[in-house]
């Protein structure tokens, strides 16, 4: 069997898969992604638990257990499949995304042929994306089955972990502070921007617009040192009590992090804070967010206005990456957040044009598609840059 393993991503898919190539240590040639699900070959399955707890983008991960060629045999492999398992028959969950196959039809016939009494959970028409179901199931030692797959192959997968929704939930919305005026950066980006950025236990990273610390708060729970700074004091004191409110929750067992005020714009060499961090070699990389423009809750009408907004914003980015390339070590990551801004009418979107230093920066490519979070009423969706400095 090729795939040994299988992963359900949200609905950012391309940021998505590159978050678990990084994770996982994978090359996107030797994964496969068909919709929402990404298939992989793993090698070393020790602590997939703990490697599936630090992703943001895989609502579920699971094993590969068998992969069919032929609609007809699917009910036949799940049924010899649950006679050699354990598992409380009264919370199965069969999850059919494969247009071969009627979800329906499939659990009639897994009915008929298990010898004993199976209590299906979840909805019997359709497939379903509900984490929810899938959390019961697995809290009540019961199963879900997952089939999907392409033309020539039916895949039935096992999950195995599934994403806890209500912490995310309670991470964007319940935290001390939080300003729509600002812009809030959704936790889970924040989350899979610093596993893009090749980061260690123990390792440490800047946010130098910080705001109210939501990359700060998300290196807590991958044990980084979280070194964020703003221009603006009262942003600093909000970031501070959102980042200790994760350890007043019991999200934490202990918080690595500090906040101090710097203008991107002065010389990094000027601010001993930043000289201090940088010579004990806690910047192993800089994750950001950045300055993406006023606030607005309508799309642009004209080019020219969107225009008028990237001239502002531009020069900060410019000084931004020459700035930070002072503080950091050949082959440290930098993953920043560059805007697009939605356009009134057909022509949808305006992607303005960054002028980097390609011979200081080395661009670090994924090839899972462009690295873009945006919604359906989005006015401002986020692409994310990666880069390298070279040596
Ligand atoms: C889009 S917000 C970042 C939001 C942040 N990611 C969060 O989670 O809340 C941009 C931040 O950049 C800060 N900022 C603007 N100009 C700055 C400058 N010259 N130097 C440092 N920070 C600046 C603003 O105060 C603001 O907090």
């Amino acid at each position: 069997m090729k795939y040994s393993h299988f992963f359900t991503l949200g609905t950012h898919r391309g940021i998505s898969w590159a978050e678990v190539l990084e994770v996982f240590k994978l090359e996107a040639e030797s994964t496969q992604r068909l919709d929402s699900f990404l298939l992989a070959s793993l090698k070393n399955t020790a602590q997939l638990d703990l490697l599936f707890n630090r992703l943001a983008g895989a609502v579920k991960m699971g094993e590969i257990i068998s992969v069919a060629s032929e609609a007809s045999e699917v009910a036949k492999i799940i049924v010899r499949y649950l006679e050699q398992e354990k598992f409380n028959p009264k919370a199965v969950v069969i999850n059919v995304h494969h247009s071969k196959l009627s979800p329906r039809d499939i659990r009639m016939r897994v009915k008929e042929q298990f010898g004993g009494g199976l209590k299906f959970l979840g909805d019997m028409k359709k497939p379903s994306y509900n984490s929810a179901t899938t959390a019961k199931a697995l809290r009540k030692e019961g199963i879900e089955l997952l089939i999907f797959g392409d033309a020539e192959h039916i895949y039935i997968g096992r999950t195995l972990y599934v994403q806890d929704i209500s912490l995310w939930s309670a991470l964007d919305y319940e935290k001390p502070h939080r300003d729509m005026k600002i812009g809030m950066l959704p936790s889970k980006l924040a989350r899979i921007m610093l596993n893009l950025a090749g980061l260690k236990p123990d390792d440490g990273f800047w946010d130098p617009f910080c705001g109210l610390g939501t990359l700060l708060m998300q290196g807590q729970f991958l044990d980084l040192y979280s070194y964020g700074s703003d221009i603006d004091v009262n942003t600093l004191r909000m970031a501070r009590e959102n980042v200790e409110w994760l350890l007043k929750r019991g999200y934490v067992k202990r918080l690595k992090f500090r906040v101090f005020k710097y203008d991107i714009r002065k010389d990094p060499m000027s601010n001993k804070i930043l000289r201090d961090i940088a010579g004990r070699g806690k910047f192993n990389a800089i994750v950001t967010e950045g300055y993406l423009g006023k606030p607005r809750t309508k799309p642009f009408s004209t080019k020219r206005q969107v225009l008028a907004q990237w001239v502002q914003v531009r020069p900060l980015y410019k000084v931004f990456l020459r700035h930070v390339s002072y503080l950091i070590d050949p082959g440290a990551r930098v993953v920043f957040v560059v805007p697009r801004y939605r356009l009134k009418g057909s022509n949808g979107w305006y992607a303005p044009k960054l002028e980097i230093n390609f011979k200081r920066w080395k661009p670090v490519r994924f090839n899972t598609g462009p690295l873009i979070w945006q919604h359906s009423d989005s006015i401002v969706a986020r692409e994310l840059v990666v880069v390298e400095k070279r040596g």
